[in-house]
C-alpha cells in the first residue's frame, strides 16, 4: 500500500474537460469499472462528483502500468497525469468528463478492497437488507448519494428562506417528557433518577409554543422526532421535520411562510417555479369526493354518493345498508368498460382486503347496462345514477355499500389503484392542497374516549366553540395539512394560548386534572404568564425528499435508515445489554440470558 505523501489532489472527477488538456492533473477515488484493451489498461475512476476515465499506457509509463494490472472493483487510488483528448469516436457524450482521459505518469494505490456484495455500476436487484447491512457501500451508488445530495440542498434552501424571514433556529431537549402526537414513545430509563424515564420526542411541539412564550416570536429547527408505530413505506421510527412556530399569527400567515419555503425548496432541488398559493379544501369535502383526507389530486376518478338516490332500489344487498344507515358510493372508471373478467375479481379482491364485502359494477354500454345488478334498478334510478355519474358508454362504475367509513376507506383505496393502473400518477406533476377544518377530536373505540384528531394543543374554530360540550365530534379544528400527490407532507395549526381553553380540552380528552398537572403542568403555567397567540407547522422532510427524487421508499432518502422492523442491519441495533447495565438504571429484565 502507498501513502499519500505530498500529493494533492487538483481536481475533483467531474470537472475536467477539454478546456484542461495537457495539464497536469492529480486526481483521487475508487475504482469502478477496468478494462484492459490490448495492453492498455482504462480506469472509471469514480468519487462523490462523477466518473473520469485514467489510462495506463505500457508505451508512455511502463511503471505505473505494470502496478495498474493487479488494481480491483472498490480499490482506492491517487493518481497523477496528462489530460488528454480521447480519440473521436471514444468520447463518451453521457459522462461530464467524457471527453477526455488522463494518461498516468504515477499511481499509487491507497487501499484495496474486498469484492463488494453487490455491484456498484448497475441498477442490480439486491435485497434491501444486504444493501443496508453494506449502506457505506450502496452510498458509493450514484442514485443514493444523489439523493443525500438533494437533502443538502432542500435542508439549505429552507434554512436560508426561514432565517430570511426572521425565524431563529433554536434546538429542544431530546431527552424529554412524552409529547403526545399519537404514536407510542421511545422511553430511556433515567440512571440517577431510579424508576423515572425520559421520553425522546415525537417532536418538539410543547417546546416550540413554550419559545412563543418566551417571546422567541418565529422558530425553526431540522429536527429528529421520533415514534414507536407500526411502520409503512413512508414511515421511519426516526425521522425529520423541519418544525416551525409563530407567534401573533392565523392560519394564512403561516400557510403563506410554508408555501414560500417548498417554494424555494423546490427552486433550489429541482428548479421547479412552483405558483403559490396553493388551493384549499375542507376536511369534510376531501373525504366526500376522495375518500380519505389526503387525496391524490392529480387524477379523477371521484366518488359519487348514491345513497339517496338509491333508498328504497331493488337491489337488496344496497337496501339493506342503507336502512341500516350505511351508504352507497360509485366511482366511474371512465373508459375502463373493457376490463376483463379478471381484472373486476383482482380489484374485488382489493377491495377485500381493505374489508370490502364486495364491489358490484356495472359495464355502461350503448343501450344496456352489463352486469349481474342491472336487473334490480328502474329506470329512474339507472337514469339517476347516469346523471350523478356522467356515465358514458365505455365506462364502468364500481360501488361501494357499507357503513360510512369502509365505503370510504374501501372506495379511496379502489380509486388510488384504478389511478396506478391506468398510469394517471405521474410523478413530473406536483400537486399541492392544503386540507383544513379537520375535526378537533374523535371517539377512541377501544379506549371508549376521545382523541385529539391533531393533537391536544391545537384550537378550535371560533365559530364551533358552543358544540365543545354537548357536541364535540361536529367541533372543527383550526388544523391543515399539507398534502402533496396524495402524500401528508406537513401538518399544523393554531395553538390553544390561554389556560382555560386548553384546560377545557384535555378534560374533553378524558384526562384528569390531576394527570393533567402531572403531565401538561408545565405548560399549563407558561400559559398563565401571558402567552401570545400562535400556530406552527412542522413538514415531513423525508416525505417531501421521497417526492423531490421520485423515490419508492423513504428509506431511499435516508443515510441510515432502519427496516421496516425498526432494526439497523449495519450496526445490528437494537442489541442487548448486560445484566449490569440494567441493574445500574433500576431494571430489572424478566428475561433469561443468552
Ligand atoms: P405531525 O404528527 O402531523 O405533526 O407530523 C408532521 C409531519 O411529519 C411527517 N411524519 C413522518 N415522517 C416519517 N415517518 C414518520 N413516522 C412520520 N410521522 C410524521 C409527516 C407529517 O405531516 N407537532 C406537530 C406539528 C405542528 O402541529 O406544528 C406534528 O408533529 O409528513
Ligand atoms: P350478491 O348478491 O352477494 O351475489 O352480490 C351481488 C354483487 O354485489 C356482487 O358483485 C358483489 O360483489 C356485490 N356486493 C355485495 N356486497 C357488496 C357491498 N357491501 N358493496 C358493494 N358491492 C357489494
Amino acid at each position: 500500500m502507498d501513502s499519500l505523501g505530498a500529493l494533492r489532489r487538483t481536481h475533483n472527477c467531474n470537472t475536467l474537460g477539454l478546456d484542461n488538456l495537457n495539464q497536469e492533473v492529480v486526481l483521487m477515488g475508487w475504482v469502478l469499472r477496468r478494462r484492459d484493451h490490448g495492453g492498455v489498461i482504462f480506469i472509471d475512476l469514480r468519487d462523490r462528483w462523477g466518473i473520469t476515465q485514467i489510462v495506463f499506457n505500457p508505451e508512455v509509463n511502463p511503471e505505473p502500468h505494470a502496478k495498474a494490472h493487479q488494481l480491483r472493483s472498490e480499490w482506492v487510488l491517487a493518481v497523477k497525469g496528462k489530460v488528454e483528448a480521447r480519440p473521436g469516436d471514444m468520447e463518451n457524450p453521457k459522462l461530464k468528463t467524457g471527453a477526455i482521459e488522463i494518461m498516468v505518469s504515477e499511481l499509487r494505490i491507497l487501499n484495496t478492497s474486498k469484492t463488494p456484495p453487490f455491484p456498484l455500476d448497475e441498477d442490480s436487484e439486491v435485497s434491501d437488507n444486504i444493501r443496508l447491512q453494506y449502506r457505506y457501500l450502496d452510498l458509493r451508488r450514484p442514485e443514493i448519494g444523489a439523493n443525500l445530495v438533494m437533502r443538502h440542498t432542500a435542508t439549505q434552501a429552507a434554512r436560508s428562506f426561514l432565517c430570511e424571514n426572521g425565524f431563529l433556529e433554536i434546538e429542544t431537549p431530546m431527552l424529554t417528557r412524552s409529547t403526545p402526537e399519537g404514536a407510542r414513545d421511545y422511553l430511556v430509563p433515567s440512571r440517577v433518577n431510579a424508576g423515572k424515564f425520559f421520553a425522546l420526542p415525537q417532536s418538539p411541539q410543547l417546546f416550540k409554543q413554550l419559545l412563543m412564550m418566551g417571546g422567541m416570536d418565529r422558530y425553526f429547527q431540522i429536527v429528529k422526532c421520533f415514534r414507536d408505530e407500526d411502520l409503512r413505506a413512508d414511515r421511519q421510527p426516526e425521522f425529520t421535520q423541519i418544525d416551525l412556530e409563530l407567534s401573533f399569527v392565523g392560519e394564512d400567515d403561516i400557510m403563506a411562510i410554508a408555501e414560500g419555503l417548498v417554494k424555494q425548496v423546490f427552486a433550489a432541488t429541482r428548479g421547479i417555479a412552483l405558483n403559490p398559493p396553493f388551493p384549499r379544501m375542507s376536511y369534510q369535502e376531501a373525504i366526500s369526493r376522495y375518500g380519505n383526507d389526503k387525496p391524490d389530486t392529480r387524477f379523477g376518478l371521484e366518488l359519487v354518493d348514491l345513497t339517496e338516490k338509491l333508498r328504497g332500489c331493488g337491489f337488496k344487498v344496497f337496501n339493506a345498508v342503507i336502512e341500516g344507515g350505511g351508504i352507497v358510493k360509485a366511482i366511474n372508471a371512465k373508459g375502463c368498460g373493457t376490463f376483463s373478467r379478471k381484472d373486476l375479481d383482482d380489484l374485488t379482491n382489493y377491495a377485500g382486503t381493505f374489508g370490502a364485502k364486495g364491489m358490484a359494477w356495472i359495464k355502461v354500454k350503448e343501450d344496456e347496462w352489463q352486469s349481474p345488478i342491472t336487473k334490480f334498478f328502474n329506470e329512474n334510478e339507472i337514469e339517476a345514477m347516469r346523471q350523478a355519474l356522467n356515465a358514458e358508454p365505455g365506462d364502468l362504475i364500481l360501488f361501494g355499500a357499507d357503513s360510512v367509513a369502509v365505503v370510504n376507506q374501501v372506495l379511496s383505496e379502489l380509486r388510488l389503484e384504478l389511478g396506478r393502473r391506468l398510469n394517471l400518477t405521474d410523478n413530473s406533476v406536483f400537486n399541492f392542497l392544503w386540507v383544513t377544518d379537520f375535526p378537533l377530536v374523535e371517539f377512541d373505540a377501544e379506549r371508549k374516549r376521545y382523541a385529539a384528531v391533531h393533537h391536544p394543543f391545537t384550537a378550535p374554530l371560533d365559530e364551533d366553540l358552543e358544540l365543545l360540550e354537548t357536541e364535540p365530534l361536529k367541533v372543527r379544528s383550526r388544523a391543515y395539512d399539507l398534502v402533496l400527490n396524495g402524500s401528508e407532507i406537513g401538518g399544523g395549526s393554531i395553538r390553544i394560548h390561554t389556560t382555560e381553553m386548553q384546560a377545557k380540552m384535555l378534560n374533553l380528552l378524558g384526562i384528569a386534572d390531576e394527570e393533567a398537572e402531572e403531565k401538561f403542568g408545565f405548560l399549563l403555567r407558561a400559559l398563565e404568564f401571558g402567552a401570545p397567540p400562535h400556530g406552527g407547522i412542522a413538514f415531513g422532510l423525508d416525505r417531501l425528499m421521497m417526492m423531490l427524487t421520485g423515490s419508492g421508499s423513504i428509506r431511499d432518502v435516508i443515510a441510515f435508515p432502519k427496516t421496516q422492523k425498526a432494526t439497523c442491519p449495519l450496526t445490528d441495533a437494537p442489541g442487548s445489554v448486560a445484566r449490569k447495565q440494567l441493574t445500574e438504571l433500576h431494571l430489572r429484565p424478566d428475561w433469561k440470558e443468552a
